[in-house]
């Protein structure tokens, strides 16, 4: 639902995201956690071409690296920054039904803080996409943001009561950055980005769910053929879930 707004919104930061000053990839100890699962000419998917530190540090492990995005801007330019060739770059919004060719293509997929980008209507979709790619005895591993993000309180706290109602809506677990204002409020400062082109990219991300490391378990237990291997908290309060698809590998 609304996947074009939203990857124009990426579309509308492109390369600035890791070309100008702000480092927006993992934790360094979901870095390293995502690293030491890779493996020489394994399989990989990267979903979210803005990570370019996992997808770096796939390439050095000798991974056989894939990048999957929904936005053609922002998977263009991560794939000239990586040099990715074009069979190695797919655009797909993994909330939309995968693609025949890249169902359980992958021993490994890697996404970092994408679950949070859905909205709440599409987060089982998400997880049912991210689950498709995985090939039997795979992993996805993915990053996560429980509860409301810092900006997101920072943004409520400077909205009018209206806004808030519109902003911040608990019953449906989500928040909305279409109704941000355009009087000066405090967003989130990317490197060089400006604010005109911040307060556009977030407009564009639209809803998001947010959600509890309970609702996103039972997510992920509804839909059903992975199991949690691990969930490993970081300093900077996003925790790394470590799923796997059961089954023997080589089988599909
Ligand atoms: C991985 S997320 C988050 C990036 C960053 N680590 C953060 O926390 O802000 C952003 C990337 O995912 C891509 N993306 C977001 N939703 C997507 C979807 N439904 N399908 C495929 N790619 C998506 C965006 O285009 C962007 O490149």
């Amino acid at each position: 639902m609304n996947g074009p707004a939203k990857a124009r919104a990426w579309d509308l930061v492109g390369e600035h995201y890791w070309n100008s000053g702000y480092y927006g990839g993992p934790a360094p100890e979901h870095q390293r956690e995502f690293t030491r699962r890779m493996r020489p000419g394994a399989r990989t998917a990267v979903v979210g071409a803005s990570t370019v530190s996992l997808s770096t540090a796939a390439q050095q492990a000798g991974a056989d690296l894939h990048v999957l995005d929904f936005a053609p801007g922002i998977l263009r330019a991560a794939s000239h920054t990586l040099g990715l060739v074009e069979d190695r770059r797919h655009l797909v919004d993994v909330t939309r039904p995968i693609p025949g060719h890249l169902k359980q293509a992958y021993e490994l997929v890697l996404a970092d803080r994408l679950v949070n980008r859905f909205s709440a209507h599409d987060l089982p979709a998400g997880i049912r996409g991210l689950r498709d790619l995985v090939a039997p005895a795979g992993i996805l591993a993915v990053t996560v943001r429980f509860g409301l993000y810092e900006r997101d309180s920072e943004i409520h706290a400077a909205l009018t009561p209206a806004e808030q109602a519109l902003f911040w809506r608990p019953d449906a677990g989500e928040v909305d950055y279409s109704v941000l204002p355009d009087r000066d409020i405090p967003l989130p400062v990317w490197g060089a980005i400006s604010g005109d082109v911040m307060r556009d990219h977030l407009r564009a991300r639209g809803r998001e769910a947010r959600f509890s490391r309970d609702e996103l378990l039972s997510t992920v237990a509804a839909a059903g053929g992975l199991d949690c291997e691990d969930t490993i908290d970081a300093t900077d309060g996003t925790v790394l879930v470590v799923l796997r698809r059961p089954g023997a590998a080589g089988q599909s």
